[in-house]
């Protein structure tokens, strides 16, 4: 059984501690928040008595013996927490995206294997099932493959207290956050773990006053085809993801939160294809996770780095070529 900890209290962390629970692979030990109430809180909806609360960081590392911590702050908080919890002997499963920008990837890689101990990008969707049956079509047609259009792009209901004043973290540089960092990291991965590695990468971006990016259009160029990518925050698309073999169509009801696929054959008719979803989109990675500590399955956990690398290195080149600028981009 891993020990885990949490910090980071949103709704998110609640969804991937349920997870993880249901794995039998992970029990909820140590809850890190920045307010006792919220910590209890916290901890009270998993109804574990035994589980050690902190308001502070240092104490949350020492206090107790627990295997792995499960990191789901604002982005930019991500590196010099997941370097202390590496640096104390912690596995680190740490929200997408990792980190602000590839040189504190670098780092955190680098520190894990100084630790022996495993950092995990968690992109959820690519553990989905669902997501192994977009990556087993691509496989057996991938002679005919010719290139994607993926789309996310959701009205976030943080653009309404954005638009209030209210500077929510993830309108902001401070927190390294913006539609190509939240939900371009989606479409991303799945480029990366469907095509590889692109060969130039170009983001128009609507970059909002806050000097974050609202919405998007990111292109990624491959040899012999290219990848479009819609992302937003500030506005609700309804188009479906495509990827094209020539006159076949393989069809995604969404490039981050895959529900639905639907196969368009060469005289153009769509017809559904059968699919398995969970009710937790994270039950899969929990499960993942927990075997790649477990049986230390080093081979997986390269490719997950590998990929976490690739992705990271995008959305950083995609933002130089829109001109976005993190603040953490000035402690490189
Ligand atoms: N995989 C997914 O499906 C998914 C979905 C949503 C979000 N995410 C990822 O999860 C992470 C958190 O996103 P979120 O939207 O939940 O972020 P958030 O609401 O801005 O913050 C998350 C938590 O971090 C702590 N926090 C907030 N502001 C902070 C500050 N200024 N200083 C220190 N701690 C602060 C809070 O916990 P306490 O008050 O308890 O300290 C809060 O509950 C991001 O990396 C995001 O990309 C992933």
């Amino acid at each position: 059984m891993l020990k885990l900890g949490i910090i980071g209290t949103n709704w998110i962390t609640q969804q991937f501690v349920s997870a993880a629970e249901e794995t039998k692979s992970f029990a909820l030990t140590e809850v890190y928040s920045r307010t006792e109430s919220k910590a209890k809180d916290f901890a009270d909806k998993f109804q574990a008595d035994d589980v050690k609360l902190t308001t502070n960081l240092d104490d949350f590392f020492t206090i107790d013996k627990f295997d792995a911590v499960y990191i789901a702050s604002p982005n930019s908080l991500h590196f010099a927490q997941a370097k202390q919890a590496l640096e104390q002997g912690k596995n680190v499963i740490v929200e997408k995206p990792s980190t602000s920008n590839i040189h504190e990837l670098t780092v955190l890689q680098e520190t894990a294997k100084a630790n022996g101990k495993f950092l995990i990008e968690a992109a959820r969707h690519i553990h989905e099932p669902i997501f192994q049956q977009i990556q087993s079509y691509v496989a057996d047609n991938r002679q005919d493959l010719s290139g994607a259009t993926l789309s996310y792009m959701k009205y976030s209901s943080r653009y309404d207290d954005y638009l209030a004043g209210k500077n929510p973290n993830v309108f902001t540089t401070k927190f390294s956050g913006g539609a190509l960092y939240d939900l371009g990291v989606y479409a991303v991965y799945d480029a990366v773990v469907l095509f590889g590695e692109p060969k130039t990468v170009n983001y128009q971006a609507e970059v909002l006053a806050s000097g974050v990016d609202g919405s998007g259009s990111l292109t990624l160029k491959y040899p012999y085809f290219d990848v479009n990518i819609i992302i937003g925050k500030t506005k609700n698309s309804f188009m479906p993801s495509e990827i094209y073999f020539g006159k076949k169509t393989l069809l995604m009801d969404s490039a981050g939160d895959i529900t639905k696929l639907e196969e368009s054959s060469a005289d153009k008719n769509i017809a559904p294809i059968k699919t398995t979803k969970s009710d937790n989109p994270m039950d899969s990675e929990a499960v993942e996770f927990a075997r790649i500590i477990e049986q230390n399955d080093q081979e997986k956990y390269q490719q997950l780095s590998r990929y976490a690398r690739i992705v990271n290195r995008i959305l950083e080149h995609a933002r130089a070529s829109a001109g976005i600028v993190f603040e953490a981009d000035k402690d490189k």
